[in-house]
C-alpha cells in the first residue's frame, strides 16, 4: 500500500463528511454570496462567506453544491481553506491547488474550477454590497 492517499479516499472523505454545508442570511451586509454553474455538466455551487469588515477576513463559510462528488469535495475543501483568510488571499486561490490536494484526475478538473469561480463570485458580491471595502484584484483565469 502507498503512503499517498488516493483520489478516491480524499474525495470520498469530503463527500461523505462535507464541511460547512448550509447557508447564511443572504441579505446581511457582511455576507457575500456566489452562485455559479459548470457549463460542461450543469452542476451548481452556492458559496457564502461572512466577512469581518474591520480586517477584510473571512470568519465563516457555508456551501451547497448540487453536483458530482468531486464538486462537493472541492467546495468542502475550499471552505476549510478560506476560513480565516483575507479576501485578497481567498481571491488568489486557484482550482489547480484544490485539484492537487484532492488528487482530481484531469476529467474532473472543471469540478474544482467551480469552487474557484464560486469563491470569486462570493467576494465580488461582497464588494458590490460594500463598495467602500478595499477592492481585490481577482485576476484573470
Ligand atoms: Fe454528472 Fe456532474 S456531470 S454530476
Ligand atoms: Fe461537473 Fe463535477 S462533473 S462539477
Amino acid at each position: 500500500a502507498t503512503q499517498q492517499r488516493s483520489y478516491h479516499e480524499r474525495v470520498l472523505d469530503h463527500y461523505n463528511n462535507p464541511r460547512n454545508v448550509g447557508s447564511m442570511q443572504k441579505n446581511n451586509a457582511d455576507v457575500g454570496t456566489g452562485l455559479v454553474g459548470a457549463p460542461a455538466c450543469g452542476d451548481v455551487m452556492k458559496l457564502q462567506i461572512k466577512v469581518d469588515p474591520n480586517n477584510d477576513t473571512i470568519t465563516d463559510v457555508k456551501f451547497k453544491t448540487f453536483g458530482c462528488g468531486s464538486a462537493i469535495a472541492s467546495s468542502s475543501y475550499l471552505t476549510e481553506l478560506v476560513r480565516g483568510m483575507t479576501l485578497e488571499q481567498a481571491g488568489k486561490i486557484r482550482n489547480t491547488e484544490i485539484a492537487k490536494e484532492l488528487c482530481l484526475p484531469p476529467v474532473k478538473l472543471h469540478c474544482s474550477m467551480l469552487a474557484e469561480d464560486a469563491i470569486k463570485s462570493a467576494i465580488t458580491n461582497y464588494y458590490t454590497k460594500n463598495p467602500k471595502a478595499k477592492q481585490t484584484d481577482l485576476g484573470g483565469t
